[in-house]
């Protein structure tokens, strides 16, 4: 594979041999359960067939040297640098570098060896697009160091260990789903994870439907704050809700009657972000009955109701994903479109019928062009395996 051959050629240029291993993980998808994974809720995201790949070698010392290719940048840091969050040379972190450092400060505070390496790394999940390029790069740093500490975790302890390092170390109050999804992803299989007590299964996609994500090209920042904001919103909305009902832990304890009961007592803002996150978990507890029963019709117009709820009551959407949305709903052979992840920008995603996928994807490419004046990027994706070893 193409990126594969090119980390490993600036490796070996790099450090004048080959590299020991390759470590991959792949980027997601969210169907249904939107912004719920940090209330409790139930969320369907999938693994897709892009990913991250890191090529690396153990490395004498304890330094780390890190080139990443898609920035031409590279970084040195070590377990005493680590919690300064700078580079050996006393300089601050990249960006970029925060993802594999965090990594490595969360295995340093767990015990578990992070051994310094040199790597390699580069991506084909698009940055800041929804897809989950961050948690893809924690992912294949926390499989490269298992394969050179000589410790195994479970797949879902990785996960926690990523958004450790994703919520403490680079600041991003993040949930659960973006690195369960990268580490436990299953090839063909949509995964149903339930966010309080990370029990999950996987669900077979029918046969007769592709998943299309179509790439606005807007890119967003998720540390930009508006993440945070909305789940302060929402342990603000729990605090208040207690007044009258004491028992709750999360919205995810709050029924759709109970909230229409009590929400006229939450100042607006706070109602407004509640109501989308307890519709939401409803939605999303229809989802396994419906993709079971072959029901890819209701199915697909929850996604559209998802979308509604994102736009007006989270207000994480933007004029292109509304756009991207819209088009996609009239065209035939979509089941359902909606904006995935984060928001803000990024992506949708579409759920089309398999023989009209095709077709579709040109028409949709060429409607967002019209509107919006540029081209967008779609493509028919596969639901992958998680995080691994290659070699
Ligand atoms: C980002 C976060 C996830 C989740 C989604 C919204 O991707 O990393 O934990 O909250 O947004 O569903």
């Amino acid at each position: 594979m193409e990126l594969i051959d090119h980390i490993i050629s600036i490796f070996q240029q790099t450090y004048g041999h080959a590299p020991a291993h390759i470590a991959r993980a792949p980027g997601r998808v969210n169907l249904l359960g939107e912004h719920v994974d940090y209330n409790d809720g139930f969320v369907l995201p999938a693994a897709i067939d892009r990913a991250t790949y890191v090529a690396f070698s153990p490395a004498d010392a304890d330094q780390t040297r890190l080139v990443a290719a898609d920035f031409d940048q590279e970084v040195f840091f070590s377990p005493r640098t680590i919690p300064l969050k700078t580079g050996a040379d006393g300089s601050p972190l990249p960006e970029w570098a925060q993802y594999p450092a965090g990594v490595m400060w969360a295995l340093n505070e767990n015990h578990l060896e992070a051994r310094g390496l040199n790597g390699v790394y580069a991506s084909n999940v698009p940055r800041g697009s929804g897809l989950s390029s961050s948690a893809s790069v924690e992912m294949a740093f926390v499989i490269a160091w298992q394969a050179l500490g000589g410790w195994t975790l479970p797949p879902m302890q990785r996960a926690l260990l990523g958004q450790k390092a994703e919520n403490q170390y680079v600041g991003v109050n993040c949930g659960i789903m973006d690195q369960f999804a990268s580490a436990c992803g299953v090839e063909n299989r949509l995964l149903l994870l339930d966010c309080r007590s990370l029990e999950w299964k996987t669900i077979p996609l029918p046969e007769d439907v592709s998943i299309v994500i179509a790439d606005t090209k807007v890119r967003r920042k998720l540390t930009s704050g508006e993440y945070n904001k909305r789940r302060a919103a929402c342990e603000e909305a729990v605090r208040l809700l207690k007044q009258d009902l004491p028992d709750i832990q999360s919205l995810r304890d709050v029924s759709v009657e109970q909230f229409n009961r009590f929400a006229a007592k939450l100042p607006e803002l706070v109602s407004q972000r509640a109501r989308h996150v307890v519709e939401e978990i409803e939605r999303s507890k229809q989802a396994e009955a419906l993709l079971e029963a072959g029901n890819i019709r209701r199915f697909g117009e929850l996604m559209d109701q998802c979308h509604v709820s994102l736009r007006d009551l989270y207000e994480v959407s933007c004029p292109e994903l509304d756009s991207m949305a819209r088009i996609a709903q009239s065209l035939d052979g979509c089941h359902g479109a909606r904006l995935t992840g984060a928001g803000f920008g990024g992506c949708t995603v579409n759920l089309v019928a398999r023989e009209q996928a095709e077709r579709f994807s040109q028409l949709l490419a060429e409607g967002y062009e019209s509107e919006i004046g540029y081209q967008p990027e779609i493509y028919i994706t596969r639901a992958s395996n998680g995080a691994e070893l290659l070699t």
